[in-house]
């Protein structure tokens, strides 16, 4: 029984150390240490031993079987970094080789605007909402004291989705001062950019698509003056600590009094040229103290509170900032156009 003990050992280990890869190592494991292997086998047989003898063998039997599963244990280690070496060898990144370069994107002129304009209100303490472009036309209109009968409701000028749903594509970010009264406790000050949609023909100054900023303030005492103040901060940090605005008395019915504010132009200062059409003056946006029936139909005691609110076209100020003369270049997307600002 020693020697095939002894034969084993030699034979196995022999064999091991000529293993080319992990199936043959494991296959000799079952062939020499498995429940039917042949060390095994030999081992059943020690019933069959003296009394002397049996320790005698036992004690060798499990040297083998430690040397055996030691010389698995190398030999398994030894083929795993020869695969590592091999894969690594494979899998050689050449980093010289020049990589294929990303095309970077822009950000959009107007939403550069946009982002300046917001970044302005956040720091004067405002919420910035964005909000439906599908309303009532109760929320485009009616609750802005616009009534019945008034022509901006025509269909000619708005677009319904069927014949009196009175459901629309908002004309003005407007609507969003109601919603805003209904949801939000006061006060209130809040700027809600977004798309507006009228019945326009496509031109050089048209779009029946477009970018409006409402913007509103209500609190107990709040005035004109408010309104005037907030507008000549964010004017005068988008364009210049020098900017000059003024107020021109106007109308809509949701503001009283209503006013357009106009600023000096920043090409001739007043002056008059191309830019502002000889005016001297740019046009920039429609605003107003809220109207008391507007307040008091969203709930609010306009004895107790006042407010402001303001709308203009984003486009127009982007195209003024950067000096681009035709709208149609704003909604076309041409990266070649884009890449510019
Ligand atoms: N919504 C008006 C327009 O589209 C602008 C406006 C907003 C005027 C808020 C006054 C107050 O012309």
């Amino acid at each position: 029984m020693k020697q095939q003990l002894e034969a084993i050992r030699a034979a196995a280990i022999a064999a091991m150390e000529g293993a080319s890869n992990a199936e043959d190592l494991e296959a000799l494991r079952v062939q020499y240490l498995g429940k039917k292997g042949e060390l095994t086998a030999v081992l059943k047989q020690m019933g069959k031993l003296s009394a002397e003898e049996r320790p005698v063998i036992g004690q060798l039997a499990n040297e083998v079987r430690a040397k055996l599963e030691a010389a698995i244990e190398s030999r398994a280690s030894e083929l795993a970094s020869k695969a590592m070496a091999m894969r690594l060898m494979s899998e050689t990144v050449d980093v010289t080789i020049p990589g294929a370069a990303q095309k970077l994107g822009k950000q959009h002129p107007m939403y550069q605007v946009l982002d300046e304009i917001k970044n302005i209100f956040i720091g004067l303490g405002f919420e910035v909402i964005e909000d439906r472009e599908v309303e009532l036309a109760e929320y485009n209109f009616t609750k802005l004291n616009v009534e019945e009968g008034h022509p901006a409701r025509e269909w000619s000028d708005t677009f319904y989705f069927t014949e009196d749903s009175g459901i629309l594509l908002r004309t003005q970010t407007s609507p969003m001062q109601i919603h805003a009264m209904e949801s939000r406790p006061l006060p209130i000050r809040m700027i809600a950019p977004g798309r507006v949609y009228r019945k326009d023909e496509v031109d050089a100054t048209h779009s029946p698509m477009f970018h409006q900023i409402e913007g509103m303030a209500i609190d107990k005492g709040i005035t004109m003056a408010d309104l005037k103040g907030t507008l000549n901060t964010v004017v005068r940090s988008l364009y210049g600590e020098d900017t000059v605005t003024r107020f021109r008395p106007h109308h809509f019915p949701f503001t009283e009094p209503s006013c357009e504010m106009d600023i000096q132009c920043y090409k001739c200062h007043g002056a008059g040229c191309p830019t502002c059409k000889g005016e001297g003056w740019i046009e920039v946006l429609g605003a107003g103290m809220i109207h008391p029936k507007v307040l008091e139909g969203c709930g609010i005691d306009s004895s107790v509170y006042s407010g402001w609110a303001f709308g203009f076209g984003l486009e127009r100020l982007a195209l003024g900032q950067y000096k681009i003369s035709d709208l149609r270049l704003i909604f076309e997307n041409d990266v070649r156009f884009l890449e510019q600002f």
